[in-house]
């Protein structure tokens, strides 16, 4: 059981298939990977509200609808998360941003924090967290953890690729919260990789594979 929504749409599966495949070289995995979070994060966004504004045409006055995006908190999780950035900001130009720095251990892959500094949550705040690899969980059940001590109004999680495994423990932990997915793989390997997956988001954006 998870609260896990699939993503289902054609640019989506097209972009994912590249970004699995590992002879897709760093700027061609850069560039489906931005559209493919592009899609992902308006269509987890489907039902933001829109305000009602009154604007000038070249022909006549009218009144039109546009988005309120100040009150969305995006909190891309160090290092992998901030592949995610550039689509959700292009898509939310008035979103503040919050960071964490997480890094999994590589013999354990119990993340461990080494930054964290987010702005002024409210009452009326949607915080996104975007990290486009959801494996054991760890290191958004960390995240969320510390984000259930603000007032926030709503949490949603946004990642490329989940493990079931992390998906469950989350909404064990979590029932609320809602996840918007690309996939569900299969299963963790015995390094607590997703299988198949795509190796390590983070080395593949950034080009520091070794
Ligand atoms: C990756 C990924 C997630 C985490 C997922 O980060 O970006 O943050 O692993 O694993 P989990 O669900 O088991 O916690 P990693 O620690 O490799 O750091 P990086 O982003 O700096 O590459
Ligand atoms: N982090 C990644 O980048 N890839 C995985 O498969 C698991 C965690």
């Amino acid at each position: 059981m998870n609260n896990a929504t699939v993503i289902d749409n054609p640019f989506v599966v097209n972009a994912l298939t590249a970004l699995r495949d590992k002879n897709t070289p760093t700027d061609v995995f850069r560039h489906y990977s931005d559209q493919l979070c592009s899609i992902l994060l308006s269509e987890s966004l489907q039902d933001l509200p829109l305000k009602k504004i009154t604007l000038q045409t070249p022909i006549t006055e009218t009144t039109a609808e546009s988005l309120d995006t100040e009150d969305i908190v995006v909190v891309p999780i160090l290092r992998a998360g901030v592949a995610m950035l550039t689509s959700a900001l292009s898509l939310l130009p008035k979103a503040k941003v919050g960071f964490i720095g997480l890094a999994r251990d590589e013999n354990t892959a119990i993340a461990k924090e080494y930054y964290y500094k987010l702005p002024k949550i409210t009452q009326n705040t949607i915080i996104l967290i975007v990290d486009p690899m959801l494996a054991t969980g760890g290191s958004i059940l960390h995240l969320l953890h510390s984000l259930s001590q603000t007032p926030a109004r709503e949490i949603r999680v946004i990642s490329v690729i989940s493990a079931p495994e992390g998906l469950e423990k989350i909404t064990a932990a979590f029932p609320k919260i809602k996840i918007f997915t690309a996939a569900i793989d299969d299963h963790l390997n015995d390094q607590k990789y997703i299988v198949p997956g795509l190796g390590d988001y983070g080395d593949r954006y950034f080009g520091t594979e070794a």
